[in-house]
């Protein structure tokens, strides 16, 4: 049997990665900050697909959390065959609105703890000459949009340049670039959804099977929607000034991210 760690497994797309991979038989680490929400979460799924669920509480934007996940990341003996670092969140506001605070913890989720929990990750799993890592990035990534587009900017660099160094290792990488999905990440921002067309949401269910598929086919960067996929044709041939003008409006209170 395999384990599979999950980071943000409590909510939207983290909760899909854990519904779907618990479904696939895989063994899971559940990775969060509320305690009483994870062991909620394993015993549900250990009761309703027979698995094990092991529960982690760690705050990834404090040293102690990184470092707690590390440490199991790390363990040889029961160890991690797919990481997805999904843990991750919004701040409302446009450049200087949002307090830098807010922004350099935002660095630390996106950024520090994903580039530290796959380096432990990816280590031991080149060990054994097997593995994989999603990092859930956005098609932000692709948006002149602040502190967040260029966050998840790091993340499908950092994935696809790891991705090529450890090319023939065994060890997949792969960024997921989804547009908006159903979750509770505007709430949690305090952002309003209202302005935003009802075909552009997509579901995280649907996310995930189109993420696992393209891992599986070898994949290291993942728009898991057609629409998407053409959207982000036309903003690669779109003027910069053009595509800013339309991000910074649309991307603090309404914006896909
Ligand atoms: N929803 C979208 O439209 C969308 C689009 C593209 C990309 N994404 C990306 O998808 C990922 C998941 O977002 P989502 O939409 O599923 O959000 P969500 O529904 O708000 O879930 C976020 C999850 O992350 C956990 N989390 C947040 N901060 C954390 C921290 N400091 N340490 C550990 N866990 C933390 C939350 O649990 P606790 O609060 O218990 O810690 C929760 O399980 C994020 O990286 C986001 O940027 C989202």
């Amino acid at each position: 049997m395999t384990t599979a760690l999950i980071t943000g497994s409590t909510a939207g797309i983290g909760a899909a990665f854990a519904r779907r991979l618990a479904g696939d038989g895989h063994n899971l680490v559940l990775v969060a900050r509320d305690t009483k929400r994870l062991r909620e979460q394993a015993t549900e799924l250990h009761d309703r697909h027979g698995i094990e669920a092991e529960v982690l509480t760690a705050d990834l934007s404090t040293d102690g959390g990184i470092e707690a996940v590390e440490k199991r990341l790390a363990r040889r003996r029961d160890p991690v065959d797919l990481l997805v670092n999904n843990a991750g969140f919004g701040n409302k506001g446009r450049y200087l609105e949002v307090p830098v605070a807010d922004e350099l913890t935002m660095l630390k989720v996106h950024c520090e703890a994903v580039l530290r929990l796959t380096s432990a990750a990816t280590e031991t799993m080149r060990e054994r000459g097997r593995g994989g890592v999603v990092n859930v990035a956005s098609v932000a990534a692709f948006l002149p949009r602040g502190t967040y587009g260029a966050s998840k900017a790091w993340v499908v660099q950092f994935t696809q340049g790891a991705a090529k160094d450890l090319a023939g290792s065994g060890v997949r990488l792969m960024a997921l670039c989804p547009g908006f999905v159903r979750t509770e990440f505007h709430e949690r921002a305090g952002m309003g959804t209202d302005n935003i067309p009802k075909w552009m949401w997509l579901d995280p269910d649907k996310v995930v099977a189109a993420a696992l598929a393209d891992l599986a086919r070898g994949r290291t960067l993942s728009i898991p929607d057609p629409r998407y996929k053409a959207l982000m044709g036309v903003a690669k041939l779109a003027p910069r000034p053009l595509l800013s003008g339309v991000t910074s409006r649309t991307g603090r209170k309404y914006g896909p991210q």
